[in-house]
């Protein structure tokens, strides 16, 4: 039987996320994760990769200082967020990277304190092939991170891993 998936899933996390206003059930990973390691309430500047519909903007800009840069990037419009900046660019593209780093020459932001990712390809496809499109959408994050990251900043990304096994795929995800 396939997953469910996106929307039509709609557990714990989704009737938190409608709750609390958050745009995402996403926003609870990010919550969690600081929870645990803590890094967002020193950023200045944070850049977020793959960021719509913009749950983990909306939990960066209640955790980061007033006044900090929060960018988010997404190939889809992300509604606007009260102090966040979003540009709609695919993350793999040089046109990406000079509007990157454009926002940053005007901002005064040398480099990002924290660069997120969250990309999934939505291409609706096989399971195993949608793991490997999104592990290649890692690598262009990487790519792109280690060109706008801060010295010492923090890089936070998703990777998809499947396991098969005598009961069929599982799908895990792992925040490094
Ligand atoms: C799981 S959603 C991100 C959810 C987000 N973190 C939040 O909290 O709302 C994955 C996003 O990756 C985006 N995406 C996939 N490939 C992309 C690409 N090449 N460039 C930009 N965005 C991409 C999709 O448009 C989608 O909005």
């Amino acid at each position: 039987m396939g997953k469910v998936k996106g929307k039509h899933r709609q557990d714990k996390y989704y009737h938190l996320a409608k709750d609390a206003r958050y745009r995402s059930r996403a926003a609870f990973k990010l919550m969690q994760l600081d929870s645990k390691f803590f890094f967002l309430h020193a950023c200045k500047s944070v850049l977020d990769l793959c960021a719509a519909p913009g749950g983990w903007m909306q939990v960066a800009v209640n955790k980061v200082p007033v006044g900090s840069l929060v960018l988010g990037v997404d190939r889809d419009p992300i509604r606007p967020i009260r102090g966040a900046i979003s540009i709609q660019e695919d993350i793999t593209t040089s046109r990406c990277r000079l509007t990157i780093k454009r926002i940053m020459a005007e901002k005064g932001v040398g480099g990002f304190d924290l660069v997120l990712h969250d990309g999934s390809p939505n291409i609706g496809g096989a399971w195993a092939m949608e793991a490997t499109v999104q592990n290649a959408l890692v690598i262009d994050s990487v790519k792109l991170a280690t060109d706008v990251l801060a010295p010492k900043g923090t890089f936070v990304t998703k990777v998809r891993m499947e396991v098969l096994n005598i009961s069929g795929l599982y799908d895990y995800h792992i925040h490094m």
